[in-house]
């Protein structure tokens, strides 16, 4: 008798616990393999060769819907049946199912195992709580999950996936903000990827307490639906993921900018002035931000007369000053009979019930609240809509907060239906619908320009809407790293476009910590300053001259970057890949790169390597990974492999260039609105292997690259031929560069720096 058999009917009844059993009959139709047990039904569904879905459930939900994938399952496959499995090959993976009993095992073309169902349980529920089992592997590690505490390698830690306000969280806490059940085994040499897509409260314990044989993963109801992936190669499978579950489209150039937030800045005046003081002492920027007090008694969509009493005015003001404005917006409509979203929600019968139809009202910042249900289209519709009270004064940034949804006490009773639904089944995907509805409103009305979402709370896929940040963290030099470990994590789950508090928002940073931060900040994807209310002013110019220097040279060094920059969130577009990637997506099996000391690294774009630094040391063992490395400020040459111990002072955050990299810069601008020199600086590093980089440029502000409007090229350096060179123009834009300048690093006797040259749009090749 099969083991599970044995548990099964061995359970005592009361303890509910139902084990997907043998395989009693199935079919294959529209593309859907189907098999049933006497205890529930599993589908099977092939995306591509290093794709397969496998659904189980005791009761499949008709609609089978999914906030997170966009793409379809192939119309149909071959399968292969013997007397003890069921096989199913693509030219990249072997899925065989065991019919007695039923279990779901992964492997290789080749054979190798990736990853089997725990050959004793399976999966299994009980009650709703579905549940499945794997087999856990010597040594096996596993990164991903998005936005969650702890280490990069997640081996022996257990998370919850439920979105949660988490003010005052530590470097331990679970969970915060954001659900992305997505995750990537390591073992064997090899790497597969496992997406559980289902919005209920989600369970992953990866070894954590099951005496090393065992990892787990499920959820409170629904159905155990996971998409697998094959591929070889951790960029791949991120790849895949966000093919399945779509990719950020390109962001507005001015959001690449340095941001300046406070929560808040208290009036027009005050958003002015400090917006002046970035120009008067010349620390570039592009955004400024209103935090909650520029509404009239925090009710969305309106303005404080007293304080913003024009806001066309500021906007004007500001835009004059080349800066953008970013207002935030919370769910919570105040109940306020006269106030107009409330009048029309409850005319129109918009916001989250009780099964009795009666609303559901919850306290947040503007009192008694009613919260939109974004679940359903019209909904969305309205919600997007009001955002013209914000884009007629000149408002581009969509700030999205408080969507997990928060309400203070935090528990929305569990009886609340958002749509069809009640609260626990789609809680994880509220935030996501909610910048959903804020993108799709805002780029309707906006016409052909970007607008710039932010969201706090997201589900898998919310990269196709929106940027997010990780909530509020604390000034310590902990939280500085563990905010590089989530901004690292969440680029596994498809997230690119990704800020932090920098200087945190609790608590009052010291002025090393500020400096250091800063550091990072300058390459961190979104570059935010943010405190909370109360805090100490943050402003650059809030921490003595000396400091004040350094902070401002990190901002200049950050707009040097922005060709590079933006090329590489060009590349999320295109691959999945993010723009901080922690080091394990390239050195998978590279224990050192999940050494604690060394997790917080990351390569920003192909060629940088940064290491995070507490604000104490001033002198840091970095570990550089295979390749040769030369440190940025310095150009001093390191071969890889190895760890050093580099000097780290506040002025100089250790930051490494890969031997062959290729990074194209610009001189130093005030804003992404000034033209600069016109001088595109393609700085390259000495190095034994070609290499090459996709530059990438477009308005930086419209859609237009989306009809081929857009300026393109490959810039590729090769040791053996000793030379360097750009492809002809793809696109048809002009780039804002009308000169190229090399800049040369580590070639001994060349000199090439100083040759200025037409930037023209064919070939163009310069020997070395
Ligand atoms: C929340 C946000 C924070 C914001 C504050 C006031 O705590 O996470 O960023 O400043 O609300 O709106």
């Amino acid at each position: 008798m099969p083991l599970s058999t044995f548990i099964y009917s061995g359970y005592p009844t009361g303890m509910n616990l139902e084990i997907a059993g043998n395989v009693q009959g199935f079919k294959q139709q529209d593309g859907i393999l189907t098999i049933k047990t006497a205890e529930a039904e599993a589908r099977v569904y092939i995306y591509s060769p290093t794709i397969i879905r496998v659904s189980i459930s005791k009761n499949f939900n008709p609609d089978d819907p999914s906030f997170a994938v966009i793409r379809q399952p192939l119309a149909d496959f071959d399968f292969d049946e013997s007397s003890a499995n069921i096989d199913i090959t693509t030219p990249a993976l072997k899925l065989s199912i065991q019919k007695s009993p039923l279990r779901f095992n992964f492997f290789t073309a080749a054979g190798s195992s990736l990853s089997e169902d725990d050959a004793r349980f399976g999966t299994n529920w009980q009650g709703e709580r579905v549940t499945c089992y794997r087999r856990l592997f010597e040594g096996e590690r596993f990164i991903g999950l998005g936005e969650k505490t702890g280490n990069l390698d997640r081996r022996s830690a257990a998370y919850v996936n439920w979105n949660t306000d988490a003010p005052n969280h530590t470097p331990e806490s679970d969970p915060l903000y954001k659900t992305f059940p997505f995750f990537i085994g390591l073992h064997s040499g090899l790497t597969y990827g496992l997406f559980l897509d289902n919005t209920h409260k989600s369970y992953f314990d990866f070894g954590a307490s099951t005496d090393e044989e065992t990892s787990w993963f499920g959820a409170d109801g629904g159905d155990l639906n996971y998409y697998f992936f094959g591929a070889q190669g951790v960029a791949k499978i991120i790849e895949d993921y966000t093919w399945l579950t779509g990719r950020m489209e390109m962001p507005p150039l001015w959001s690449l900018g340095y941001q300046q937030c406070r929560w808040s800045y208290m009036s027009a005046d005050e958003v002015l002035n400090i917006a002046q003081t970035f120009r008067k002492k010349q620390i570039p920027a592009d955004v400024m931000y209103c935090d909650i007090d520029y509404m009239d008694d925090f009710k969305i969509f309106t303005w404080n007369k007293k304080t913003f009493p024009k806001p066309k005015q500021m906007l004007d003001k500001l835009k004059a000053m080349d800066f953008r404005l970013v207002t935030i917006v919370d769910p919570g409509i105040k109940v306020e009979e006269g106030y107009k979203e409330y009048d029309e929600g409850i005319e129109q019968d918009y916001f989250a019930k009780y099964p009795d139809g009666e609303n559901y009202t919850g306290y947040v910042w503007p009192g008694r609240c009613h919260f939109p249900d974004f679940f359903r289209g019209e909904v969305r519709e309205w919600w997007g809509a009001a955002f013209t009270a914000l884009t007629q004064p000149g408002v581009e940034g969509f700030w999205n907060d408080m969507n997990e949804p928060a309400a203070w006490g935090q528990n929305i009773p569990w009886i609340v239906k958002f749509g069809d639904k009640f609260m626990p089944e789609v809680r994880n995907a509220y935030g996501m619908q909610m910048a959903r509805a804020t993108y799709d409103g805002t780029r309707k009305i906006m016409g052909n320009k970007r607008p710039f979402v932010l969201t706090r709370a997201a589900y898998s896929g919310t990269q196709r809407y929106s940027a997010v940040w990780t909530g509020d963290n604390t000034g310590t030099d902990a939280h500085m790293l563990l905010g590089q470990r989530l901004v690292n994590s969440l680029g596994i789950t498809g997230m690119s476009f990704i800020g932090v508090d920098i200087g945190g928002f609790s608590g009052n940073p010291t002025p090393e910590l500020m400096v250091r931060w800063n550091s990072l900040g300058a390459y961190t994807p979104m570059f935010r300053n943010h405190a909370i209310q109360g805090s100490k002013m943050r402003e650059p110019w809030e921490w003595g001259k000396n400091n004040e220097q350094t902070i401002k040279k990190d901002i200049e060094q950050r707009y040097k970057l922005l060709p590079y920059l933006y090329s590489s969130f060009y590349q999320s577009t295109q691959t999945g890949l993010p723009v901080s990637r922690t080091l394990a997506i390239e050195h998978s099996f590279d224990g050192n790169v999940f050494d604690e000391r060394f997790q917080n690294e990351f390569m920003f774009g192909d060629a940088m390597l940064v290491a995070p630094v507490e604000s104490t040391k001033l002198t840091e063992d970095v570990y550089l990974p295979r390749g040769s490395w030369y440190r940025l400020s310095s150009d001093k040459f390191y071969e890889g492999e190895q760890i050093v111990n580099v000097q780290a002072p506040l002025t100089d955050l250790p930051v490494f260039v890969k031997a062959g990299g290729i990074i194209p810069m610009q001189s130093v601008v005030q804003s992404t609105n000034e033209k600069g020199d016109g001088i595109l600086q393609v700085h390259v590093w000495n190095g034994r292997e070609a290499n090459s980089f996709i530059y990438y440029e477009d308005d930086g502000v419209s859609y237009d690259y989306e009809q081929g409007i857009y300026y393109k090229r490959v810039i590729s350096f090769n040791p053996i031929e000793k030379s360097l060179s750009l492809s002809s123009v793809e696109g048809s834009s002009k780039s804002r560069f009308m000169q190229l300048k090399f800049v040369l690093h580590g070639f001994d006797g060349v000199k090439l720096q100083e040759e200025i040259i037409e930037n023209k749009s064919g070939e163009i090749e310069v020997k070395l």
